[in-house]
């Protein structure tokens, strides 16, 4: 059976002191939480460790939010899998909307950095949404299709246990519009058929598909209750202990 997953992308935020303060604020607001929910943060690299010492006695587990394809070599200012795995991380985000605008990241790197990551027994939260022009000129269903073919469906039954799905309209991350419910629920089950077309029912009803962009705790509960939506990542929202335990809150 699917997780239910609340993820927070902490994106470039927070300093050392910062990701302590945080963690600690996190701890005691959701202690005694009685939720089936995984917690995950993923801080900076320079972070990780310090996070991973910090969330010590507590649900929350730590991942990164990217890392190189390669395994090492002359790729300055590069982190590798193995790097991640040897402190301990076991989840990283690959394919974020920000690293493909920003940073060139295209479905043949994607494919690669999957590949690298599952070689690394690391799970994978699975990024991909559309453009706001791809939703207005009614390509939305068509440009996620490409986006998750062109990465994850070479992947065996047996790799899909380690992938996690973040459905993130690139319209609604950090812009405070969120996509409704529905719509959220319309891709989701769009997503889901996907997977059950290729791999069958039973493991399309096993992957956990996540929804981001501004989620926020006065919407998180109504995007939650979607059948298909099995939790969230959350970028700005993430920031505040009391915001983010609200959202864990609502699932
Ligand atoms: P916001 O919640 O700030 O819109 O960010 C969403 C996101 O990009 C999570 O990865």
């Amino acid at each position: 059976m699917r997780k239910n997953i609340v993820a927070g992308n902490w994106k470039m935020n927070n300093n050392a002191e910062e990701t302590q303060q945080l963690i600690n604020n996190l701890k005691i607001a959701i202690e005694g939480l009685n939720t089936e929910a995984r917690v995950i943060i993923a801080p900076t690299f320079v972070n990780l460790s310090l996070a991973q010492n910090a969330v010590n006695n507590s649900i929350i587990e730590v991942s990164a939010q990217n890392m190189h394809q390669a395994k090492n070599g002359a790729f300055t200012g590069e982190i590798s899998g193995s790097m991640l795995t040897s402190i301990g991380i076991k989840t990283v985000i690959l394919g974020h909307s920000e690293r493909r605008t920003y940073f060139g990241e295209d479905d043949a790197m994607l494919t690669e950095k999957v590949k690298a990551a599952l070689e690394n027994d690391l799970e994978i939260v699975f990024c991909f949404g559309e453009l706001l022009e791809d939703r207005k000129s009614d390509n939305h269903f068509n440009v996620v299709e490409s986006q998750l073919k062109n990465v994850l469906f070479d992947l065996t039954a047996t790799e899909w246990k380690n992938i996690v799905l973040a459905y993130e309209p690139v319209w609604a991350i950090g812009t405070g519009e969120t996509a409704s419910p529905e719509q959220a629920q319309e891709m989701h089950a769009f997503i889901r058929s996907l997977i059950a077309d290729k791999y069958g029912a039973e493991l399309a009803n096993d992957v956990s598909i996540l929804y981001g962009g501004s989620v926020k705790p006065n919407n998180a509960e109504e995007i939650f209750s979607k059948e298909d939506v099995d939790g969230g990542l959350i970028g700005g929202a993430s920031l505040k202990a009391e915001d983010f335990t609200a959202i864990i809150k609502a699932i």
